[in-house]
């Protein structure tokens, strides 16, 4: 063997090294940038991914403009299948005054009315968050 030959293939080992330690750092950077979103929740089990998900989302509490724009608003907003629009003072007055006030509205948006789904898609939220909400988009 002469010495071009040694030299290449002692080239050819290092690059073949150095590839494997490449693909290995890419591996691991592409498994940590995945583990958040990658990881398994079993049921009964407590499950970092939902706790950091939540923990983002301000821990769970909503406010009525986080309701309104992940739920309300893709009817109130333009005033869908006829929902009372957000800020149309006096559609909102008409109705809770054939409700019985802001707490009859409330027990409409819980139970769902016509068109209007149960909790107005909001399953999570409690019967609090769904009173503020109707208060900012009725102004009531
Ligand atoms: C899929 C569309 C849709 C979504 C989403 C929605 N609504 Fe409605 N909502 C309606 C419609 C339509 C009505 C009018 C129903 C009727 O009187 O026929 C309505 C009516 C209401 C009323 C008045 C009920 C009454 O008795 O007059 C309240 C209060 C209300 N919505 C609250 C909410 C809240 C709070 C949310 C979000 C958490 C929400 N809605 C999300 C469609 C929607």
């Amino acid at each position: 063997m002469n010495l071009i030959k040694k030299m290449l293939a002692a080239h050819a080992a290092v690059l073949a090294l150095w590839a494997v330690s490449a693909q290995a750092a890419t591996n691991d950077e592409i498994a940590a940038r995945l583990k958040p979103v990658g990881e398994v929740c079993v049921q009964g089990q407590e499950c970092k991914g939902v706790a950091a998900v939540a923990a983002a989302a301000g821990g769970g509490a909503k406010t009525p403009d986080d309701i309104i724009t992940a739920h309300c608003g893709a009817c109130h907003t333009a005033g869908v299948l006829g929902a009372p629009k957000i800020g149309d003072g006096a559609a909102w007055k008409a109705r809770a005054d054939k409700e019985g006030g802001l707490d009859g509205l409330l027990a409409k948006a819980i139970s769902g009315v016509n068109a209007m789904p149960p909790k107005g898609t909001c399953a999570d939220c409690t019967d609090a968050d769904l009173k503020a909400t109707i208060k900012k988009m009725s102004g009531l």
